[in-house]
């Protein structure tokens, strides 16, 4: 099998890398081999991997060559790309992708248009880096009716709040950030990251093939970490929990539910062993229970060993996969619950004047909405200021929502309620 490598950057060089160092080994295995005949990209690649590879800059040509039947689109982002992809599988090619924007976004076209021309477009890489999470809803638990899924989907964001917790209240959210930056962690522009884009890609396709939904980036509630403040983490201990950001997905009475926010997730929860860079994806099928995928979720060895597992899929002539891929057209989207009505219990944080009564007025405000209390303390800031800190049983977000509203109004409460969900 003949491939185009367009994108010479990060993936690129390390899909090129594996399937040069890894050649003998892939041919055993497969029965087949991998040939880069082409590289396309802005810039002439100056890795040592790409020495002896035919090179040109205009990525487009490799769709009119005879010598390339699989395109590997690895140059980001949704312009360029999706005429790439859309000009490779017009002309019966099949392509290999690492771009969650796109599949996110325009997957639903391109996978028509990869069925009509009757070829392959497979996105592995686009989820989580090296861990096959894919291939494991769509094949191992292909048997299963997947019951929600959640996931620390974004290493930038799980890195931030790794340390955000390690260090305690003295550094704030802008101070990590700018040592992801300076590690490499987070691009200059970390909006993507932080503020649960990306992640919201990756939710989106992951929830797409679980529950044989169309793309639906539209409906996914997006809240990212920037709004976090050091005390919180310092709380969430006490309290026996990490902060964490999460991608879920449930499917519950026929609702789909969909959503990338920060959540206090118990200390003892596997999840919650998650730390650093590292991504992780649960998921409950009703017959096999929970399984848990967890690696390294970016990376040029990483990303491009995913790349390499759709290749050697279609050096195996493997069928595309249920769901998205297969018959992406007749997937009917399901009705989602409306955010209000979904359900889940509480960190709350409210900064108050010391003042007679201001614990029960709070108290009443909640029990009023018949909110329940798992957890509740007092702890002073200053003199006369307290925060009350209370975690609640589940209720549905619309009701906070109205209770959040409320106490606010109080005159005692002196800055804006924190709220953050709790994972059970
Ligand atoms: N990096 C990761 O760990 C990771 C993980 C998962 C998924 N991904 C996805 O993988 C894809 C590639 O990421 P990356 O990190 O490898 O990016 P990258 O390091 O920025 O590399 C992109 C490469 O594509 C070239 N390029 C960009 N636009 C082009 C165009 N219009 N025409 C020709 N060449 C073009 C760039 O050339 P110049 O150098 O000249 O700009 C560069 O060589 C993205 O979709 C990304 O979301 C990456």
């Amino acid at each position: 099998m003949k491939i185009a490598i367009c994108g010479a950057g990060t993936v690129g060089q390390g899909v090129t890398q594996i399937l040069h160092d890894n050649h003998a080994l892939i041919t055993a295995r497969t029965g087949g081999t991998i040939e880069v005949t082409v590289v396309a990209s802005r810039s002439v690649p100056t890795d040592q991997v790409f020495k002896g590879v035919a090179y040109t800059a205009d990525i487009h040509s490799v769709c009119r060559r005879d010598d390339v039947d699989v395109v590997v689109e690895l140059i980001g982002g949704t312009t360029d790309a999706k005429v790439l992809i859309e000009a490779a599988l017009g002309a019966g090619k099949s392509v290999v992708t690492a771009n969650k924007a796109l599949i996110a976004e325009y997957g639903d076209a391109l996978f028509a248009l990869a069925a009509k021309h009757e070829v392959q477009l497979r996105y592995e890489a686009a989820v989580a880096g090296s861990i096959p999470i894919i291939k494991v809803i769509q094949e191992s638990l292909a048997g299963n009716q997947i019951g929600w899924l959640a996931g620390i989907i974004n290493g930038t964001a799980n890195f931030i709040l790794t340390e955000m917790a390690a260090t305690g209240p003295t550094r704030t959210f802008d101070e990590v950030l700018q040592e992801a930056q300076t590690l490499g962690y987070a691009e200059a522009d970390p909006t993507f990251d932080v503020e649960g884009i990306d992640a919201a890609h990756k939710l989106t396709i992951l929830s797409a093939i679980a529950f044989d939904q169309p793309l639906r980036l539209d409906r996914v509630e997006i809240e990212g970490i920037s709004s976090l403040d050091p005390v919180d983490f310092k709380f969430a201990r006490e309290l026996g929990f990490k902060i964490k950001h999460l991608g879920v997905a449930r499917c519950q009475a026929g609702q789909l539910e969909m959503s990338v926010h920060p959540s206090f997730v118990p200390m003892t929860a596997i999840l919650a062993q998650i730390d650093g860079v590292q991504n992780a994806v649960l998921v409950c099928g009703d017959a096999a229970g929970e399984i848990l995928c967890a690696g390294a979720g970016a990376g040029a060895g990483p990303t491009g060993s995913a790349v390499v597992s759709d290749l050697i899929d279609l050096v195996e002539g493997a069928a595309p996969g249920g769901g998205l891929g297969a018959r992406a057209a007749a997937l009917k989207p399901l009705p989602v619950r409306p955010p209000a009505e979904v359900a889940s219990s509480y960190y709350l944080r409210i900064s108050v004047e010391d003042q007679p009564g201001v614990m029960s007025a709070v108290t009443s405000i909640l029990a009023r909405r018949t909110i329940s209390l798992d957890k509740i303390l007092q702890e002073d800031i200053a003199p006369n200021r307290s925060f009350i800190v209370l975690v609640t049983d589940p209720i549905q977000h619309g009701v906070i929502a109205e209770a959040i509203n409320e106490l606010q109004e109080m005159s005692s409460v002196i800055a804006p309620v924190q709220s953050i969900r709790v994972f059970r």
